[in-house]
């Protein structure tokens, strides 16, 4: 805890001066117009010139039309009731600048005790009293088939999400949402069936490549959506024999489409009814999908678990009962056969295009499948909030099942209480140089294993010319973890909803916003502790002097840590982890540049210097742990 001075007029504990200095001018504001009705924000923000404060406070502006005063006379009674003399340098006669911002300058003295408090262990972030539960819906691999770029941005994101709210404490459950169920699983089940009857499959030496193989044909057995089966389906009536002869291999391959269609369709009824042979093969399937998604996420660093796989077929047997359900009180409605649910009124979430949870074949579809994800989500697992780490172009389909969810209640828990919040923290393409969705040169997708081999390479590459003098043996480790954290930073650290460029160039760079930049600059922390260890130096004991400017700029990155962790739980929002970790190097180089450290003038600076870096360096661990960073020693 920090000081009780210090923290007096905030209501919870906090290292933040930002937020100490949002406290101290709320209180002021209330003080000097107790008849304000509503709420006024005391608009705290980092000093637009830093010759002139560290922060100011832009709250006259707004308050002077509310008040009938003029911004200036709002800042002059501000400043009568604000207590600062603890926290700030006095205020000079310039405090009050322009139309009325408020300039402010924090002591030293304070930013050394916020900070010195601040280094308590668990950086800055208390354990909640009574954590909440938040279900984190990542990865989302489908039955049989490799994992590519494409599930690439789901993992990633969705891991670091999970990772930082189990940093500020929350009960965290993973949810990898396997696409187990369904007409094209049943296709490829059939098809390998097939093959193992006609002894060209075995199931005990069967890899996802098999299967993977198997799907693509699958798939394109079962096509009858060709230009010409569109046509004959349209038309069935008229194909004569005429039309036969005239078409006979076109229409030869739509009646064996048709053919295996009416087969896959078979196979899901025994999928559907469990039996056995057919849920045999199906369950190798599933094994061997998992088995390969689990070592892709171990690869890759993300902790996708197979205890954490809840495919889509664990919900099979309730959705008759959710349809039922919503059918039963008037919730959804049978339309032209199927079943909907209307949501286009306001209070309904005001979404033009209902939801369909029921085909006129009686056939159950995502949705339904999400529906009830949803009910188990906030009445089993218990979540308070729920977060789908899943693709942009599925927003309509979250926005659909969550609108349904809150007519239906589903998102409430069946107690009673409120509702949960559901986030779809939905994210934009992987492109290619060429902008267009990144492929091989083969127009293949890019096996996600491929990605990570090169990413390696790339980085032993560049470390080798950075570092003549490393060992050939350290360096494959170490070119792991670079190559990781190149693919992931890239990934995280763009605002989620925008495309980027996989550009191997630009993400193994060492110079620049990326991951190998960061993991340089916490190597860089970690040499120095080595060297002032070997001198005989502590890291920990020295007592904060913050008087250079680069001491404080870097003191006060530092105890940002606990307000960007929280923005970027309560947004889902990974780049604004980065953007922190990013800053807080920036500020660690200017400091290693101007403050001498080993060679500091005298020992108290030392002792405090080094403090400062051994800080640095554990908020950098902590917070590239969070985004799933792995962490290198030197490189
Ligand atoms: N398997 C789905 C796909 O490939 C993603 C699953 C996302 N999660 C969910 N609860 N719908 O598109």
């Amino acid at each position: 805890m920090p000081p009780e001075s210090l923290i007096g007029s905030t209501p919870t504990a906090s290292f933040d001066p930002a937020a100490l200095l949002a406290g101290r001018f709320t209180a002021a504001i209330r003080a000097a117009y107790p008849d304000l009705v509503g709420d006024a924000d005391p608009l705290i923000a980092p000093n637009k010139n830093p010759k002139l404060g560290d922060f100011q406070c832009n709250a006259a502006m707004g308050l002077s039309k509310r008040v009938g005063k003029s911004p200036r006379d709002v800042a002059a009674a501000l400043l009568a009731q604000v207590k600062l003399d603890d926290l700030c340098e006095p205020l000079g006669p310039n405090a009050v600048a322009g139309p009325g911002f408020i300039n402010l300058t924090l002591k030293a003295t304070a930013i050394a005790e916020l900070t010195a408090a601040f280094d308590n262990g668990s950086l800055g972030i208390p354990k909640p009293a009574n954590p909440q539960t938040v279900v984190v819906d990542l990865c989302g691999v489908n039955l049989a088939k490799e994992m590519h770029v494409g599930h690439l941005r789901s993992t990633i994101i969705g891991d670091a999400v999970a990772r930082v709210f189990e940093r500020l404490g929350w009960n965290v459950s993973r949810q990898n949402h396997l696409g187990d169920w369904g007409l094209p699983i049943a296709m490829v089940t059939g098809k390998l069936m097939r093959e193992i009857d006609a002894g060209r499959a075995d199931l005990s030496t069967l890899r996802l490549s098999d299967t993977d193989r198997l799907y693509k044909l699958a798939q394109a057995e079962c096509k009858t959506d060709t230009p010409i089966g569109t046509v004959v389906k349209k038309y069935s009536a008229q194909v004569t024999p005429k039309l036969l002869a005239e078409w006979p291999d076109e229409l030869a391959a739509v009646e064996k489409a048709e053919a295996a269609l009416t087969e896959a369709r078979k196979t899901l009824v025994k999928l559907q009814s469990k039996d056995t042979a057919t849920m045999k093969v199906w369950q190798r399937v599933v094994d061997i999908t998992i088995a390969a998604c689990a070592e892709n996420c171990k690869n890759l660093g993300a902790i996708v678990l197979p205890e954490h796989t809840a495919g889509e077929s664990s919900y099979a047997d309730e959705l008759a009962g959710v349809v039922d359900d919503l059918l039963s009180r008037g919730i959804a409605e049978v339309n032209d056969g199927a079943v909907i649910v209307k949501l286009d009124k306001p209070e309904w979430g005001g979404i033009p295009e209902p939801c369909l949870i029921r085909k006129s074949d009686g056939g159950f579809l995502y949705a339904t499948t999400d529906l009830a994800g949803i009910r188990r989500r906030v009445r089993k697992l218990g979540g308070s909030r729920l977060v789908y780490c899943v693709d942009a172009r599925q927003s309509l389909h979250f926005a659909q099942v969550f609108a349904v969810c809150n007519r239906a209640g589903y998102s409430s828990p069946a107690a009673g209480g409120a509702p949960a919040t559901m986030i779809h923290a939905a994210f934009g393409m992987v492109l290619g140089e060429d902008n267009r969705p990144f492929k091989t040169r083969s127009g293949e997708n890019v096996k996600l294993a491929d990605l990570i081999t090169e990413a390696t390479e790339r980085s032993a590459a560049e470390i080798r010319k950075k570092n003549p003098e490393m060992a050939e043996g350290d360096i494959p480790a170490i070119a792991h973890a670079v190559g990781i954290a190149a693919i992931k930073y890239t990934d995280l650290s763009v605002e989620r909803i925008k495309d980027y460029v996989f550009s191997f160039d630009r993400m193994v760079a060492f110079e620049g916003n990326t991951g190998p930049y960061l993991l340089y600059a916490y190597a860089r922390t970690r040499s120095l502790a080595r060297k002032a260890t070997e001198a005989g130096h502590s890291m920990t004991s020295g007592a904060l002097v913050l008087g250079e400017a680069a001491e404080r700029a870097l003191a006060l990155a530092i105890l940002r840590y606990p307000e960007a962790l929280r923005q970027t739980a309560d947004n889902a929002e990974p780049h604004r982890l980065c953007q922190f970790l990013y800053d807080l190097a920036g500020a660690y180089s200017s400091f290693y540049t101007n403050c001498p450290i080993l060679q500091a003038p005298d020992e108290a600076t030392r002792a405090s210097r080094l403090r400062l870096c051994d800080l640095t360096s554990r908020v950098l661990a902590d917070g590239l742990t969070c985004l799933g960073i792995p962490l290198v020693e030197r490189m």
